[in-house]
């Protein structure tokens, strides 16, 4: 009998399968039990009928505990009800294994703490095989994106001995008779690796201590950061535009079942097509008071800011040029305003936010070791990052792209917690 997975039932039409799986879901009527399988690929309905099946098949299936994982064998046949557009007429049911107790987690609503602390079980529901679906796509679309475009993956590493992104979300940890800290950004080893290979990215993951209970936030989320020579702002900018329009194209061909099943936005998706809006910080602060905001300017955008601000639009938004006094050190300033630092957060529309961070990088040795020291820094760590500007320093740049807020705002979803498979927050890190 041949094994077959449920995306590639439509191939079986008529003929008599093999399912691996566990039991989702049941409902059963004197004459017949529906039994929901499903087996990682998606859920089918299987149907098993009395008068056919037999009484020794149709009381075993009947009496099946949620999650007892089966081998399930039957006809496939059209069925226009169904979510895969099949159901399965079974003629035969193998439990693999019963369940030893009730499964914690019935289809019925649960609390997202309760949820949360059974992620492990949680991940086999519907949601989440939609969305995990969805950042399996995106992640295999980033790769094709940057393979097609010659980039060479680097992968950076995550215990490292400094600061990339500030000193407040640090963790630490001890190595061996010292100290080190998980990594906040792999730029800066991107930017080596660019002096050696041109056109690089990393996508790893990172972590940050971030004190914040938003739902935005994670402690350790995945960033995806591509980093090329001889780039302007302009030149990463298209960057980050193209990469976003390939991604949302990418999942509307490929996983729009998915997105239909999230009771996603169809609509929405499709709009994010080039050219994206870009604004300054200048006049995104001036659009800010206009709708209300008590942003001063000079500050960064809070949340709420980015929300009123992308509600505005109906693609994501490049705002560039921020005052350099919020950015990060590693940041260029503007030549024709050394108050702005040459940046550009992208937002996603719909009151997502900030998806991509990006810059283009100080490469004169002096202006960078002057900030190094201006934000406290120890300049001994960093010797080796000056060393790009001191062996033929180059102009470039690149972005980090959340792969989690991605996703959400992709997916739809309320909270990234959703959207990494065991995520770690302020609050948690069980199990
Ligand atoms: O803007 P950020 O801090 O930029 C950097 O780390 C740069 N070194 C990137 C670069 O230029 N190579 O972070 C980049 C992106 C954000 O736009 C956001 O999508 C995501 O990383 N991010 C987080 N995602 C989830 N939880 C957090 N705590 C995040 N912090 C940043
Ligand atoms: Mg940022």
């Amino acid at each position: 009998m041949q094994h077959v997975y449920i995306e590639n039932i439509a191939k079986y039409e008529g003929q008599t399968v093999e399912l691996k799986g566990w039991l989702y879901n049941k409902r059963s009527s004197k004459k017949l039990v529906f039994l929901q399988v499903r087996d990682g690929t998606g859920i089918i309905q299987a149907v098993v009928f009395r008068p056919e099946a037999g009484e020794e098949l149709y009381q075993l299936c009947d009496r099946m505990m949620q999650e007892t994982s089966l081998i399930v064998t039957g006809l496939v046949r059209k069925d226009e009800r169904s979510e895969v557009g099949f159901e399965l007429a079974v003629t035969n049911v193998e439990i693999v294994a019963a369940p030893t107790q009730e499964y914690p987690l019935s289809p019925k609503e649960h609390g997202v703490d309760f949820l949360l602390g059974n992620r492990h079980l949680w991940l086999r529901s519907r949601r989440p095989l939609a969305i995990m679906r969805i950042r399996h796509e995106i992640i295999q679309a980033i790769h094709d994106f940057f393979d097609q475009r010659g980039f060479l993956r680097i992968d950076t590493p995550i215990f490292t001995p400094a600061a990339c992104e500030g000193t407040s979300t640090l963790f630490e940890t001890k190595y061996f008779d010292s100290m080190a800290y998980l990594t906040q950004s792999g730029q800066l080893y991107a930017e080596a690796a660019a002096a050696a290979f041109g056109k690089v990215y990393c996508f790893g993951p990172t972590f940050r201590a971030e004190k914040s209970k938003t739902r935005r936030h994670l402690t350790e989320f995945w960033m995806l950061e591509p980093e090329v020579a001889f780039l302007d702002l302009d030149g990463d900018m298209d960057l980050a535009e193209d990469l976003i329009s390939y991604l949302v194209e990418r999942v509307l061909t490929k996983r729009r079942h998915e997105l239909q099943m999230l009771e996603r936005d169809i609509g929405a998706l499709e709009k994010v097509i080039k050219p994206f809006v870009r604004i300054s910080y200048d006049d995104a602060v001036a659009k800010l008071k206009e709708l209300g905001s008590d942003i001063q300017y000079g500050d960064d955008f809070g949340g709420d800011d980015e929300t009123i601000l992308t509600k505005q639009f109906d693609k994501p938004l490049m705002v560039h040029r921020y005052p350099a006094d919020v950015k990060a050190f590693y940041m260029k300033r503007d030549p024709q305003d050394s108050t702005k630092a040459l940046c550009v957060d992208v937002l996603a529309p719909e009151g997502y936010g900030e998806i991509v961070g990006g810059s283009i990088r100080e490469d004169d040795y002096e202006k960078l070791l002057a900030a190094i020291h201006k934000h406290g820094l120890n300049t001994a760590d960093f010797e080796w990052y000056l060393d790009l500007r001191r062996y033929g320093s180059f102009p470039h740049g690149g972005f980090g792209m959340g792969l989690e807020r991605t996703v959400g705002w992709i997916c739809g979803t309320h909270h990234i917690r959703e959207c990494i498979p065991f995520p770690r927050m302020l609050e948690r890190i069980y199990p």
